[in-house]
């Protein structure tokens, strides 16, 4: 179902300039639909939704949801019906247009009604309603989306020699749940690889205590983990000099970057090699985590944003 993983080097000056080597690891590219880090966390999910012989799929999103665009998609491909609890009132972007198109039934909770989904009674109201449904948690969460991303680990190890890299010091990745940094730290808890996780909202969007509720729950013990400030102007949210950093590196590189979670993460690690917190010598694997649907509706602004720069 999925393509091969594939990883290719970062050619950019202020990696060369620490001695810092990273590798992409190119996620974005496994599938057309599924990309990203979506599909690792909804595996399990989904098996389990088969196993229990559940005939649809329900989640919760915002309007620009990577989450819900991959679920809906998941949904048309497994022949599972699916339905969408959006955040906000009813308004239409190329994410909504694509979740309507894959068939994904849309309920809008408006802001208050979002803000209940960490009710203990929320999916109480919406299970009786769709009986047989299976509630996959925000964003592909929970343990079994964590478990799923653990075979990252496996999977590059896997892909390391033809990329001529015998081994490599550390994992980069954009956090929001934390669910796939915590997957990461689970899968490398017999190397122990410290995984950085560059968090794309702030510190409240608690990814530092989910991350160790997960790893409390898979039973790892372990501190080879580390959150970072990343999310800039906010959750979402993006300023000229992100914009640019976008153009730029996709100009150098031609790896394609979104404003909400893999440009603000690899812009973090540019700062962190750039301030030297890598020694010499130091191989970094960067995941690119997807979510470039989302950049479709971001792209009038970012273009403008580097217009004026100009
Ligand atoms: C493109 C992209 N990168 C990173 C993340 C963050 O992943 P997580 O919620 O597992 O931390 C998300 C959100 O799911 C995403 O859509």
């Amino acid at each position: 179902m999925l393509g091969p993983t594939v990883l290719e080097p970062l050619t950019v000056d202020w990696a060369a300039a620490q001695g810092v080597e990273i590798a992409v690891l190119r996620l974005d590219l496994i599938d057309p639909l599924l990309s990203g880090n979506k599909w690792f966390k909804l595996r399990l999910h989904l098996e389990g939704s088969r196993q229990r012989g559940c005939t649809g799929l329900i989640s919760l999103g915002g309007p620009h949801s990577n989450h819900l665009h991959a679920l809906a998609a998941a949904g048309q491909r497994l022949g599972l019906s699916t339905v969408g609890l959006l955040r906000g009132h009813e308004t239409s972007t190329p994410t909504i247009i694509d979740l309507r198109r894959f068939g994904m039934h849309l309920h809008w909770l408006g802001y208050g009604g979002y803000r209940e989904r960490h009710q203990a009674d929320f999916w109480g109201a919406w299970q009786a309603r769709y009986p047989r449904y299976h509630c996959v948690p925000e964003g592909g969460g929970g343990l079994e989306g964590a478990l799923g991303c653990a075979m990252l680990v496996e999977q590059v190890e896997g892909a390391l020699p033809a990329f001529g890299w015998q081994a490599f010091d550390a994992w980069w990745l954009a956090a929001g749940t934390g669910t796939t940094m915590a997957g990461l730290v689970i899968g490398e808890r017999a190397t122990g690889r410290l995984v950085y996780g560059a968090l794309a909202g702030p510190g409240a969007h608690r990814g530092g205590d989910q991350v160790a509720q997960l790893l409390r729950e898979a039973g790892v013990s372990t501190d080879r983990y580390e959150m970072l400030e990343a999310s800039g102007k906010g959750f979402g949210r993006f300023d000229r000099r992100l914009a640019q950093f976008i153009f730029d590196i996709e100009e150098q590189t031609r790896l394609p970057l979104e404003p909400v979670y893999t440009a603000k993460a690899l812009l973090a690690l540019r700062q962190h090699v750039e301030a030297g917190r890598f020694e010499p010598g130091a191989r970094v694997v960067f995941v690119h985590t997807g979510g470039l649907q989302g950049r479709r509706a971001a792209e009038p602004l970012l273009r403008q944003l580097r217009r004026r720069h100009c």
